[in-house]
């Protein structure tokens, strides 16, 4: 990828980065001194922080699944990537239909870096990375490596999973979720985890006051706030709820509802 030297040159290691706070908390090893210095803050701000994004994984995986074994989706784009952490998308999706196609979008260059190990797709599928910024999709719709991997007549499962609450204005938010959307055909699916402080706010105003203070945006949103995403979708059973209701199974259990500051949904692309 010609981006790469342009990047090595800029990891943004100034400040923390939300992709390396949450590998640092996930248990990963792709961080730098202020990521684990900001994730460690945020964790004694509110150690559910820990089981939250493991519930968010979680998530992702059920409703990965659910697309591909339930909805028959054999394409996806995953905005949000993040740090390779197994199981990855591909990983899930590909275990049940082997032809699938992915294609992974984050513009965090540490992510870039580990690109390749999102790459070993199926002989019979195919995984690519675009090194982009959701704010603007355009950029990720253009993008020839998209345009050779999916075939934007067919369903797509558009998947944008916990990285919302980094775009803090509710309009600009709302407006680079439908441009994509509506870029998708009828038949899609979009399927996201959205932070909320609706559970425990005290804390979680501490943990935004931390994001701030290493540079990083974070935003929380409310029930409504998060419903207006889904305006003119079908939601899929159960709809918008905590994350670890959605669809739950054995990874789910003993979980409190206080732990889980983020929506969940799924819904089809009419
Ligand atoms: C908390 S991680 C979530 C990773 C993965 N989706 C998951 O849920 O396990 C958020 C990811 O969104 C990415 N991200 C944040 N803002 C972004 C933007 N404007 N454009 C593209 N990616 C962005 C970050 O770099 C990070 O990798």
């Amino acid at each position: 990828m010609g981006d790469n030297e342009e990047i090595a040159l800029d990891l943004g290691l100034d400040r923390a980065h939300g992709a390396r706070i949450y590998d640092y908390i996930l248990g990963g090893k792709d961080y730098y001194d202020l990521d684990r210095a900001a994730g460690e803050e945020s964790l004694r701000a509110w150690p559910a922080l820990r089981v939250r994004m493991r519930a968010n994984r979680e998530f992702m995986h059920r409703a990965a699944r659910f697309l591909a074994a339930e909805r028959g989706i054999r394409q996806f784009l995953d905005i949000g990537t993040g740090i390779p952490t197994r199981p990855n998308l591909h990983e899930v999706v590909q275990a049940i239909a082997p032809e699938t196609r992915i294609v992974y979008a984050d513009n965090d260059p540490i992510v870039l870096a580990h690109a390749r190990a999102l790459m070993s797709s199926t002989q019979q599928g195919r995984t690519t990375y675009i090194n982009a910024d959701m704010r603007e999709p355009e950029s990720i719709l253009a993008a020839p490596q998209l345009r050779e991997t999916l075939d934007l007549d067919e369903p797509v499962g558009l998947l944008l999973i916990a990285m919302l609450h980094f775009i803090e204005d509710d309009q600009e938010a709302l407006r680079v979720v439908r441009q994509v959307i509506d870029a998708l055909p009828s038949g899609s699916y979009f399927a996201t985890t959205i932070a909320t402080d609706d559970f425990d706010p005290e804390p979680l105003a501490k943990v935004r006051d931390l994001y701030h203070a290493h540079g990083e945006t974070l935003e929380w949103r409310t029930k409504a706030q998060a419903q207006e995403f889904f305006t003119g979708l079908e939601l899929e059973e159960p709809g918008l709820v905590q994350m670890h209701k959605w669809r739950p199974d054995s990874s789910n259990e003993g979980i409190a509802d206080s732990d889980i500051a983020m929506y969940a949904a799924v819904a089809r692309i009419p």
